[in-house]
């Protein structure tokens, strides 16, 4: 069964009324893949409209036209965002076509509400109250079969990518790691110690092994992942459960990169920060002395769990190096996330990331705007001895990336929510670091800046003397 939308064509499925031709476009644009309307390509090879043939050919005959449109489309790339209207699962070739070839959403809606979207469309199938209520009920199984469902745009994304965002869901873990085979959990000391238990019952007798890691960046360094490699027992077909933070996250998910030469892994962030960005997207890092995350792999989670109700134990700091990515996220957007309630911030962050990497997986595009000011957040950092929290160098790194970007007011905006403290640190060390990040080709740096919030530029080449400006604004 598919787990996500990553190497497939991402069919939305539904009963008419759920808004598929609505969703879908949109959807296919967040993903950077074309939409494809089933029905509309029978009318344009038909040369009439769905419920022409519903009148001059019967219903049979548009099944048929729509079972062959169907087969042809999910043969073709590139990979598309496809809607199939609400009787096109009927058809068993299609639908053994679609487990072959495709990851199915099911867009959910009630009865009630489609009913309200359709009963003046004059759609064939929607004309009588009590048959439309029939064969919904009828239908329903189909739909339900599907390997995702959702009731929005950014539910969509999270369940394209195999994640999944709800309070308690550590508790649910048993139905919500997939498959029924032996997994070995890999966690964060700490967070071991907080959440293990709850976590090994809710797995159960799956549990074939447990192993802890260091709390923080010294879990990410080879010797650990060596242990690790050691220490597990499972086959090709086991799977690892990795709880913790980005730290966990990445050594745990490299783990499973390379053990076996890569076994399938369920990534558990229980942090702000992995919530709403390490824990998603696959990439997997540890770090060599001569730097962070020089030894990584690109290995997609078999699913991603994510329980906002974690984060009540999480230290007032560690909340604070969430929120400077959670702005970040909102600058991308376009969207102020900072300003909703935990959950749906978690949620609509969460949903953002899922969306750019799963349209760019292995980072050769689009997916370098979530460096926005990390360019300046990783001088900063780099310059103090990596002893500066991550989110106060990317809070700062947003301003400066603002600020070079020519949006002032975004700048005092960001400024005010979170309010970070001007680095302590060297100013040639950290025009020596920046001038050193990876990003920065023939010593002139390339920055991700935006055009207005929502509208990011990648690849910016900038006067050195601007970048130094904006790097000297933002220490003591
Ligand atoms: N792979 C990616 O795409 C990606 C993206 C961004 C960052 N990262 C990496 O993420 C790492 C930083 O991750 P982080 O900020 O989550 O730090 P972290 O993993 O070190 O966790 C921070 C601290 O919080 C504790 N903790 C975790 N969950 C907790 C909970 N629910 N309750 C109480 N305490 C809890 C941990 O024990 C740790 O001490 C960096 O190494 C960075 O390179 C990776
Ligand atoms: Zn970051």
């Amino acid at each position: 069964m598919a787990l996500n939308a990553l190497s497939r064509h991402l069919v939305l499925v539904g009963f008419m009324g759920a808004g598929k031709s609505t969703l879908g476009p949109v959807l296919a644009k967040r993903l950077g893949r074309p939409f494809v309307s089933i029905d509309e390509v029978v009318e344009e090879r038909a040369g009439a409209s769905v419920a022409e043939i519903f009148a001059a050919r019967g219903e049979p005959a548009f099944r048929e036209l729509e079972e062959r449109a169907a087969l042809d489309l999910l043969a073709q790339r590139p990979l598309s965002v496809m809607e199939l209207g609400g009787g096109g699962l009927g058809s068993a070739t299609t639908r053994a076509t679609l487990e072959e070839r495709a990851f199915t959403l099911h867009l959910q809606t009630t009865a009630e509400e489609a009913w309200e979207r359709v009963a003046l469309s004059g759609r064939p199938l929607a004309r009588d109250r009590d048959e439309f209520q029939a064969l919904f009920e009828e239908r329903r199984a189909l739909y339900e079969a599907a390997n995702g469902s959702a009731r929005d745009l950014d539910g969509a994304v999270l369940a394209a990518a195999g994640a999944h965002v709800s309070n308690g869901a550590l508790e649910r873990l048993g139905e919500l790691v997939p498959g029924s085979g032996d997994v070995e959990l890999v966690a964060d000391e700490h967070v071991d110690s907080l959440y293990g238990d709850s976590v090994r019952a809710a797995l159960g007798t799956r549990v074939a092994g447990s192993h802890v890691v260091p709390a923080g960046e010294l879990a990410k360094r080879a010797v650990e992942a060596e242990r690790l490699w050691s220490a597990l027992r499972g086959g090709r077909s086991g799977a690892i459960v990795v709880l913790g933070g980005g730290c966990t996250i990445d050594i745990g998910g490299f783990v499973a990169a390379t053990y076996l030469r890569g076994v399938s892994w369920i990534s558990v962030p229980t942090t702000l920060l992995a919530q709403v960005d390490a824990g998603i997207g696959g990439k997997t890092a540890i770090d060599l002395p001569e730097g962070k995350n020089l030894v990584g792999a690109f290995h997609w989670p078999a699913r991603t769990v994510i329980d906002p109700d974690v984060l009540s134990t999480l230290p007032q700091s560690e909340l604070e190096n969430g929120r400077a990515e959670v702005v970040k996220t909102g600058l991308l957007a376009g969207e102020p996330l900072w300003e909703l309630e935990t959950f749906e911030q978690v949620r609509r962050c969460a949903a953002f990331k899922s969306a750019v990497c799963l349209g760019d997986p292995h980072d050769r595009g689009d997916r370098a705007q979530l460096n926005l000011g990390h360019t300046f957040a990783h001088a900063l950092e780099a310059a103090s001895g990596y002893s500066m929290a991550h989110g106060h160098a990317v809070a700062l790194g947003l301003l400066a990336a603002l600020r070079v970007s020519g949006l002032e007011d975004d700048a005092s905006r960001v400024e005010e929510i979170l309010r970070p403290s001007l680095a302590r640190v060297d100013r040639e060390a950290a025009w020596a670091a920046l001038a050193r990040d990876k990003k920065a080709e023939d010593g002139r740096p390339q920055l991700v800046l935006l055009e207005a919030p929502g509208k990011p530029r990648l690849g910016v080449e900038v006067q050195p003397r601007v970048v130094r400006a904006a790097l000297d604004s933002l220490i003591a």
